[in-house]
This record gives C-alpha cells, sequence and structure tokens, in this order.
C-alpha cells in the first residue's frame, strides 16, 4: 500500500477527485492516511472528514513565527508517514527540510503546461489570466515532483485543454480542472503506488 498525504488550501476538488478515484479502484494500492490544510476554513477538510480521512489543520496563523509552523508541520507529515505527499491546490512554500527529508517523494498538480505560465507568481487563477492574455489556443495541467525551485520539478503526467472563444479565467480554469487535473493528479497516483507495489 503507498501511504498518502494530501496538503490542501482551499475547496478541495483535486482532494475529491482523489478520494473517489481510491473509493471505486481507479486508484490502486494507496491508503488516504490524512489530509492537512493550512487554512482552517477549507472546505477540503470537510471534504476528508466526510469520507472519513483524519483531517488536520496546521496553519501559520497559530505560531509566532515561520520556524515553529515549519516544525510543526513537519511533526505532522512524520506523525502520517507518508510514501508519497500529493500537494492538491497547497498554497504554502514549503519548509526547505520538508523538500530534503521527503525528496522524490512530493507531488505537486499545476494548472498549466509547464514550462508556460509557471513558476513563482503563477498561481489559481493568475496561471489562466496569464494564458488568456498571450492568446494561446492550448493550455492544461501538469503533475510534477516537487525539488527546490517553483513548478521546476520533474514532470510525471500532463494533459492538453483547449481555450474556446469568449473564455474567462473562471471558465477556463474550471475546463481545466474537469478536463486535466481531475484525470492526471488520481492517473499519477495510481502508477506510482503500482510502482511502489513491485
Ligand atoms: C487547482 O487549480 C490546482 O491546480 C491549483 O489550485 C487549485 C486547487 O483547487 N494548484 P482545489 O482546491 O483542488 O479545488
Amino acid at each position: 500500500m503507498l501511504n498518502i498525504v494530501v496538503c490542501v488550501s482551499g475547496g478541495g476538488t483535486n482532494l475529491q477527485a482523489i478520494i473517489d478515484g481510491v473509493e471505486s479502484g481507479t486508484i490502486r494500492n494507496t491508503n488516504i492516511a490524512g489530509v492537512i490544510s493550512n487554512n482552517a476554513g477549507a472546505y477540503a477538510l470537510e471534504r476528508a472528514q466526510n469520507a472519513g480521512i483524519p483531517a488536520f489543520c496546521v496553519s501559520p496563523k497559530d505560531f509566532s513565527n515561520r520556524r515553529e509552523f515549519n516544525e510543526a508541520f513537519l511533526k505532522k507529515l512524520e506523525e502520517l508517514n507518508p510514501d508519497l505527499i500529493v500537494l492538491a491546490g497547497f498554497l504554502v512554500i514549503l519548509p526547505e527540510k520538508m523538500i530534503q527529508v521527503y525528496r522524490d517523494r512530493i507531488i505537486n498538480i499545476h494548472p498549466s503546461l509547464i514550462p508556460s505560465f509557471c513558476g513563482t507568481g503563477y498561481y489559481g487563477l493568475k496561471v489562466h489570466e496569464a494564458a488568456l492574455q498571450r492568446g494561446v489556443k492550448i493550455t492544461g495541467a501538469t503533475v510534477h515532483y516537487v525539488d527546490e525551485g517553483t513548478d521546476t520539478g520533474r514532470i510525471i503526467m500532463q494533459k492538453a485543454v483547449e481555450i474556446q472563444e469568449g473564455d474567462t479565467p473562471e471558465i477556463l480554469q474550471r475546463r481545466v480542472m474537469e478536463q486535466a487535473e481531475w484525470i492526471i493528479l488520481p492517473k499519477a497516483i495510481d502508477e506510482i503506488a503500482m510502482a511502489h507495489q513491485k
């Protein structure tokens, strides 16, 4: 079994795709050990609770400085003992130590075809705004390993999505989620879990 921890900050639709994948069997050999949010109000935490998955909030707001937050966050991860950490809309700069301790065991979903529209400042709707502004006809999503850089780690899987006449950043964000993110994130986890079994 691949033990995974999913880190979230917001709505958690990617988390939901993972939960559904594990329940339906499209993600094989995988156990969701826990969900960690940096934001107490994240709907993702409710999604985890509804699925009976241990859900935790570790918020920078509850600590007097970054170092203390980082320590608490790393401690929570360690308790959950993940083989793989999945960043699914996690808007926190990772502690350096986390990248060292879990090297090649952290993956992220990014809502564009890397190397387009990625790196510092490209998150959430900003990614889709930039794609529309540049006038590209195709965008998509990328699952990649996390290293010290921003969106620079090895690419695991990508899927293209067409841009349509009249798209707004919100419409495009939704289409990229439906047609790419919710498909390739579960698929990448399944592949890693099957390789883990061997
Ligand atoms: C997704 O667009 C993901 O690619 C990005 O943040 C968003 C998270 O959405 N990094 P959700 O919380 O999974 O609904």
